[in-house]
């Protein structure tokens, strides 16, 4: 049997099961154990007798990274357009220039013959210093899940595959292949896990990366709750799970964890191991035959895509400019920005020649060209004449002399345009930075010009947040640049220039200190073990609880032009909880030129029972605008973004009550608050059990009535206690609340029932079935309550 090369019939999941089980079924057990190890750093075993070919893939999430060789670790590859890195992409706040990118990588995958890319990474930014940052998007699960899910449809739309990485809960480099990170199952869904969710239930990824950490004491790769109950059972994901590197300990133990297929190989041993624990009964041949069939449906739907051809390098490089250009952040601008076409600019800095364009790691491309900033300035200043000045050198050494040259040559300009980057070896895989500072040298240049020339605008190259406090007050413009690949030069001059409107928004917060980040006492942790102490309080989450200033907040970004927000309004201020509500706001360009705004809804529970962050986003658009346009934006927000995790039900919860809805350009910019009621159905109910307390029944819908009834049959008893009648437990006495309603119930019932009245037994039973009758509109053999005491 031969895999077909063209089909008669179009590809689909049935087609590619039916062939893929095909296969399976005539495979040895020495075949299937052989195919879930990678052949080679990059491919799959092929397995010639049947005539399957391997599946070859490639680093990724900024471009394509084919080695030379399959056996080949080397970071030099075959060039490839070097798109803008996450940190970039981000600030676009656009799933569609997403998909863009995605599409394009697809194109340079398919003419480098690569069948799976391995990106794109979702991992939150827990703390800035995490040195892997600038391939992750944000500190928000929702902002990273819609741009994963505009990455990932791009690629696969071209029979590309996509590797969501990196399953899960890994947010440093420190001691990444040990380190056990401790967080509490809150902050795990609602902070950790739904990027990956939100990708995995809405682009459905051909293939998963796991981590290498440990996740509460267990490695991600073996971590069966994550790979197969969450993973696949909970969000139905059919693609399969890759580990990558050494991410894997145990081979059969991994495999029946749900890590189908160990890269890189070969690694005989690990076959070996895997056919030995079947053999030995330890490990069940169903689980390498699912493995494998997960891994064969891929190998099928890949092969599905003819490889080869060239693609369009020039056209890429521009798509690179254009992306790059809508991430870019003007974090401040007193007016000097857009430059004049005309006059005297000094440029300095040797960044200006000598770009940062992406970070160090596995992600590291070989780009088609380069942009050199100083050149595009060049070309884009009309009339103007360009100065430079390296002003620092490439060792970080003290360089007075430089200083002194770059100082003169802004002296004698009409402005100046200083550039500035982080080393690589702080933005690189495999290390953290230990602060969020420039380098001196740097700040002390920045200074120095701004001193001798007001007009002094500065651009940086970094990929993640950084501490502006002591410098940024001389300056009259900062650009964030982040690592924006290739075209980053041109995207500079774009938008220094104004030919491109600076339309980038913060994924993540610029705090004022390193000391302020939610992180600053449990990064990188103690040893093998870091606690996630801040739980979902990371980035505006938690500046915003505690009420801490920072230097710009999430969402920010100027632009050339500004905007209005009016009329903000929703379909309906009382909705279910299984239906959600969309939200409407008029937005104007009021300034004299085009823009684009990024219109952020955030979502504040007001009445929660459990500790919730201030507010979250839970929806966004971009919109963009002519002057003077104005547009009707329109966000929907489904049940879920009023839901939090409830840790003790295991489920998302949608609870009635107070919210507001905000709607801002900036977590800290809120233009409008809408008031509105979500009306909790009684099936929505939390769970209660006969060890609940007294407190939580009567704030439960369907338990209150019960729950009533049974104080005040208790009143007479429980008015001893006190000294007076108790009829309505909430006209009792402060003592009664302090008291009686952190009593469990079934205590409760045993504290007062009254004497030669029905048993405590008897009434925990009658208050579980007027409950069950309340949930679900009859009585019903379940159990309305699970009791944990007594059984
Ligand atoms: C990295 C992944 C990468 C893989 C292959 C791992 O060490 O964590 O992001 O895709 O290597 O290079």
């Amino acid at each position: 049997m031969t895999l077909p090369r063209s089909r008669d019939t179009a590809p689909s999941a049935a087609n590619d099961d039916t062939i893929a089980k095909r296969y399976l079924a005539e495979m040895t057990l020495d075949e299937k154990a052989t195919l879930l190890t990678g052949d080679s750093v990059w491919t799959t075993a092929a397995v010639p007798r049947l005539g399957l070919p391997s599946l070859r893939m490639a680093d990724g999430p900024h471009g394509v990274r084919r080695t030379p060789s399959t056996g080949s670790m080397a970071f030099s590859a075959h060039a490839a357009t070097c798109f803008p890195t996450a940190s970039s992409t981000a600030a676009t706040w656009d799933p569609d220039l997403l998909r863009e990118m995605g599409e394009a990588i697809g194109r340079e995958a398919i003419a480098l013959e690569v069948d799976v890319v391995l990106g794109p990474g979702v991992n939150m930014k827990r703390s800035p210093l995490c040195g892997r940052n600038f391939e992750y998007f944000s500190e928000d699960p929702y902002l990273a899940g819609r741009l994963a899910v505009g990455w990932i449809d791009g690629i696969q739309s071209l029979g590309v595959g996509a590797s969501l990485k990196h399953l899960a809960v890994s947010n440093q480099e420190t001691r990444r292949m040990s380190v056990s990170a401790e967080v509490d199952e809150r902050a795990l869904r609602e902070i950790y896990l739904p990027a990956f969710e939100q990708a995995v239930t809405a682009a459905r990824p051909w293939t998963v990366m796991c981590s290498y950490n440990r996740i509460n004491g267990v490695y991600a790769s073996e971590h069966r709750q994550l790979l197969t109950d969450i993973l696949r059972s909970e969000w139905g994901f059919d693609g399969f799970v890759v580990s990558v590197g050494a991410a894997v300990h145990d081979r059969p133990s991994a495999l029946a964890a749900g890590t189908d297929l160990e890269m890189p190989g070969p690694r005989p041993r690990r076959v070996r191991s895997v056919i030995e624990a079947v053999h030995a009964g330890v490990l069940d041949e169903k689980v390498v035959d699912e493995a494998a069939l997960r891994v064969l449906r891929i190998i099928v739907k890949a092969s599905a895509t003819p490889k080869g051809g060239s693609f369009d390098a020039a056209a890429h490089h521009a798509l690179a400019r254009r992306i790059a250009a809508e991430g870019m952040v003007l974090l401040k601008n007193d007016g000097v920005l857009p430059l004049a076409t005309g006059g005297r600019i000094a440029v300095i800095g040797r960044a200006a020649k000598e770009p940062r364009i992406q970070g160090g790691g596995s992600s590291q491309i070989t780009p088609t060209q380069v942009d050199s900033p100083i050149d595009e300035l060049v070309r884009s200043a009309g009339g103007a004449t360009i100065f430079y000045s390296p002003g620092y050198d490439d060792e970080q050494h003290e360089r007075p002399d430089l200083v002194a040259d770059a100082v003169a040559a802004a002296a004698d300009s009409d402005v100046a345009v200083v550039f500035v980057a982080l080393p690589v070896a702080k933005e690189s895989e495999a290390g953290d930075r230990t602060d969020l500072d420039l380098v001196p040298q740097h700040v002390a240049l920045i200074r120095a010009v701004c001193a001798a020339q007001p007009r002094t605008v500065v651009v940086l190259f970094n990929g993640s947040a950084v501490v502006v406090a002591p410098w940024i007050d001389g300056a009259a413009a900062v650009l964030e640049a982040w690592l924006s690949g290739q075209a980053a030069g041109g995207a500079i001059a774009d938008v220094l220039f104004g030919a491109t409107e600076p339309s980038g928004r913060l994924a993540e917060t610029f705090p004022l200190r390193l000391e302020d980040t939610p992180a600053y006492l449990n990064f990188p942790g103690d040893g093998d073990r870091v606690r996630y102490g801040e739980g979902v309080y990371i980035g505006y989450r938690w500046y915003e609880a505690r009420d801490l200033p920072v230097a710009f907040p999430f969402g920010h970004g100027l632009s050339y032009t500004t905007f209005r927000y009016d009329h903000a309004r929703v379909s309906t201020t009382s909705f279910a909880d299984v239906d959600g509500v969309t939200v409407f706001v008029d937005v104007t360009n009021t300034g004299g030129r085009a823009g684009s705004d990024v219109v952020q809804v955030y979502v504040r529970d007001v009445e929660a029972s459990v500790q919730r962050p201030n507010k979250e986003l839970r929806g966004f658009a971009k919109v963009r605008l002519e002057a003077g346009e104005t547009r009707t934006v329109e966000v929907r927000l489904d049940p879920r973004a009023f839901a939090f995790w409830d840790v003790r039900r295991r489920a998302w919860v949608t609870e009635g009550g107070a919210f507001e809805i905000l709607i801002g350009s900036s977590s800290a910019a809120i233009h409008a608050v809408i008031p509105v009621t979500l009306v909790e159905s009684a099936t929505n109910s939390s769970t209660l059990t006969d060890m609940s307390p007294l407190q939580d029944w009567l704030a439960d819908a369907a338990g209150r009535p019960g729950a009533l009834e049974l104080v005040q049959s208790l009143a007479p008893i429980l008015g001893g206690v006190f000294g007076k009648a108790v009829t309505d437990p909430d006209d009792l006495d402060p003592h009664f609340h302090s008291y009686f309603s952190a009593m469990p119930i079934r205590d409760l019932l045993e504290f007062a029932a009254p004497a030669g009245g029905p048993e405590p037994e008897a009434r925990l039973l009658e208050l579980a079935d007027s409950r069950r009758t309340a949930v679900s509109g009859h009585a019903s053999d379940s159990p309305a309550f699970v009791g944990t005491r007594n059984g």
